[in-house]
């Protein structure tokens, strides 16, 4: 491994980590074809962390053909219990370097430290160990025809996979692509978001660690306009997977059929609905909602960001809403009891503050928030409005910062009506004491989760995904198996 990419930086919290920077390739970190870098910057401050090497299309056809090489020469020869060991090894790795992953995500994405450490990666740590269990349990059917004919199914690997990763959750991102994509027996070339290219990085070595075989785990940082459209129009790879924005995601399903026709998984966006019942434990229902739409800091596909509350506790709870967000800390990641961190980029920062000034435009009641946090980074405070009607674009558009929409209603016809006057479907939430009246809600949302007195619970076995225009597939679980595996037929005639 050259010395080249491998740089020692000072954390926040005056810890020293090892940082990698190469384009990890046939498991080793190289230049880029057009040696170009780019920078990567702490959103904290607003400050550039490192350079890392960018890839271009032609780092991406390298990286195909070593995932193709990987995939025909070996990987398709390592059994199933052998799959599984290596993703053990990896996610003990990961367990053992769980301090420096956690403040390297902190550091690079802007989340809080605590819950890079606490939530990030235990739960991609769980990831991995959930699909190693999956490798050596991956078989077809037999299935009865005729007398004199045997026919069976077989699920085999795809063969090479792209991956397309956003910067909210980038271990998380990487774990839910790669962790079924090779517990399934393929190669990946994966490209991680250009604001968060490190983390990645760092697990690329694990991977290398943990005994994998080269090229089966290509990982390049670089931008998506170029990198990105590469994979998702390559005549070399077989699937792509991707999590962002609903537009892009257009474009990859638009690639795919300008070029090879690869299967595609789309993981995009959402504007949720959180719907309050004045029976549901109202703390409970505060506590909750919150953690809804401001966890990451709002950067959530799933997040709760329109809240419907029945009328007769309407006040009530906007009351204990914002007492509830003037009481969470906002500020350095690196504080033990920061719940809020900053914004992912100056873009992000100023499409944000650009709806939070549509919804004051359009007549909502800015109750809270509204600003800037702080004088320096991408911190925006908690934003609260009130008394929004289902026209207003905060109401309508995917927001992706730290800025909840909150609506009246009478009626459960009503609120359903309101709930679907949406083009995502990705999750939903209903707080309520009336278990039938819960299931009957759960049932009836167009979403592809429902929570029921709660928000944001995920685990490595439920699957996750989008109706409507929130996506195509699901991923965690074992049905991401189906999306990382087709299924081959033979038929077998005995008499002759
Ligand atoms: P984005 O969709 O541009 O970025 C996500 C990933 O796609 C990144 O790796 C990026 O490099 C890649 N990408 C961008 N253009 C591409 C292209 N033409 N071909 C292939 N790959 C491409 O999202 P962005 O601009 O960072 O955020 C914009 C909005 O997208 C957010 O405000 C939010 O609404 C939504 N978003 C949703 C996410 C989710 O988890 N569903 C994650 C990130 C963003
Ligand atoms: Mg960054």
């Amino acid at each position: 491994m050259s010395s080249n990419y491998e740089e020692n930086i000072t954390l926040p919290n005056g810890k020293t980590v090892k940082v990698y920077t190469g384009l990890f390739i046939n498991n080793e970190f190289v230049d880029s074809i057009d040696r170009k870098r780019f920078e990567t910057i702490n959103p904290a401050t607003g400050k550039v962390i490192i350079s890392v090497v960018e890839a271009s299309e032609k780092d991406v056809d390298i990286a195909v053909e070593a995932a193709t090489k990987a995939f025909n020469e070996e990987w398709i020869h390592v059994n199933g219990q052998e799959r599984g060991k290596l993703m053990n090894k990896l996610a003990d790795l990961m367990e053992r370097d769980i301090d420096e992953l956690a403040a390297l995500e902190s550091l690079d994405n802007g989340k809080p430290y605590a819950v890079a450490k606490s939530v990030d990666l235990p739960l991609t740590i769980d990831v991995y160990r959930y699909f190693a269990g999956w490798c050596d349990k991956i078989h077809g059917k037999v299935i009865e025809t005729q007398n004199d004919k045997f026919c069976y199914t077989r699920h085999e690997p795809i063969g090479v996979c792209g991956a397309i990763i956003p910067w909210n959750f980038p271990l998380l991102m990487q774990s839910w692509k790669l962790g079924p994509a090779l517990a399934c027996g393929n190669t990946v070339v994966l490209k991680t978001s250009e604001l968060t290219p490190l983390t990645a990085l760092k697990v690329a070595a694990l991977f290398k660690e943990a005994g994998f075989p080269k090229g089966v785990v290509n990982i390049l940082s670089g931008f998506g306009p170029t990198a990105g459209a590469a994979i998702a129009h390559h005549m070399k790879i077989d699937k792509v997977a991707f999590t962002g924005s609903t537009a892009v995601g257009r474009t990859i399903l638009k690639a795919s059929a300008d070029s090879n026709l690869k299967k595609v998984t789309l993981e995009l966006g959402g504007k949720s609905p959180n719907i309050i019942f004045a029976d549901s434990d109202l703390d409970e229902a505060v506590k909750w909602s919150y953690h809804g739409i401001f966890f990451n800091h709002g950067q959530c596909c799933c997040a709760g960001s329109r809240v419907y509350v029945q009328d007769s506790i309407y006040d009530n709870f906007i009351e204990k809403f914002k007492a509830h967000a003037q009481s969470v800390k906002v500020g350095d990641p690196f504080h033990d009891d920061t719940y809020q961190g900053p914004q992912i980029s100056q873009r992000q920062f100023d499409r944000i503050m650009s709806y939070i000034e549509s919804g004051k435009e359009e007549g909502a009641t800015l109750l809270l928030g509204g600003k800037q946090h702080g004088d320096e980074g991408f911190f925006i405070c908690p934003t609260i409005f009130t008394d929004v009607n289902e026209n207003m674009k905060i109401m309508q558009e995917e927001i992706f910062g730290p800025v909840v929409a909150i609506a009246k209603f009478k009626t459960v016809d009503e609120v359903i009506e309101k709930a679907h006057l949406t083009t995502y479907g990705l999750a939903a939430a209903v707080f309520t004491k009336d278990i039938s009246r819960a299931i009957k809600i759960s049932n009836s949302l167009r979403a592809g989760t429902v929570w029921v007195n709660c928000y944001n619970l995920f685990n490595a076995n439920t699957p996750f995904g989008g109706y409507k225009e929130s996506g195509i597939g699901r991923e965690l679980g074992k049905y991401a198996l189906e999306l990382y595996t087709q299924v081959k037929t033979v038929q077998i005639n005995l008499e002759s």
